[in-house]
């Protein structure tokens, strides 16, 4: 495998496991809080994301190359609202948007037309996960901090799940 790709493909394995962490802890202070609608909704993130980690190991392994499994840093992590996790999760989706644009130039660069046309399911669930979470946030916005609103969101988001697991690829 593509030395160069190799590596871009390990930093954005390292991403996606640290977006399933960062997304864990999200979902955990979510359901210590008692907003148990947006913990399912979470949890369930967190794991979508460790299956976009596995999709790149696997592929760097079928290919030949060297899968480094990332170390992650924990923490105690806590929000003083839903606000601010959704925010959060929102800058989380859009540096990883980056990142994906970057191993897609670098496979161009190097002429790895396969590992390009592999990329290109990273590239369009970026725009589902955007999206979602800027949907999010807008609802977020209109309830502006009223409780009876907040009840009906976290029991709302619940169902949000239904459609991310309808979006995963039958692979
Ligand atoms: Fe796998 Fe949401 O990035």
């Amino acid at each position: 495998m593509n030395k160069k790709v190799e590596e871009i493909l390990n930093k954005q394995i390292e991403l996606e496991a640290s977006s399933s962490h960062h997304y864990l802890a999200m979902a955990s202070w979510a359901e210590s809080v008692g907003y148990g609608g947006t913990a399912d909704f979470l949890y369930l993130h967190s794991d979508e994301e460790r299956q976009h980690m596995l999709r790149l190991v696997k592929f760097v392994n079928e290919r030949g190359g060297k899968v480094v499994i990332p170390s992650l840093a924990g923490g105690d992590i806590s929000f003083n609202g839903l606000d601010e996790v959704f925010q959060s999760l929102l800058e989380h989706e859009v540096e990883v948007t980056n990142a994906i644009n970057e191993v897609v130039h670098v496979c161009l660069e190097q002429k790895d037309y396969t590992t390009h046309n592999f990329m290109q399911w990273y590239v369009s669930e970026q725009l589902e996960e955007e999206a979602l979470a800027r949907s999010i946030l807008d609802k977020l916005s209109l309830i502006d901090g009223n409780k009876g609103g907040l009840y009906l969101f976290d029991r709302d988001l619940a169902n949000f799940k239904v459609d991310s697991i309808a979006n995963e690829p039958n692979e």
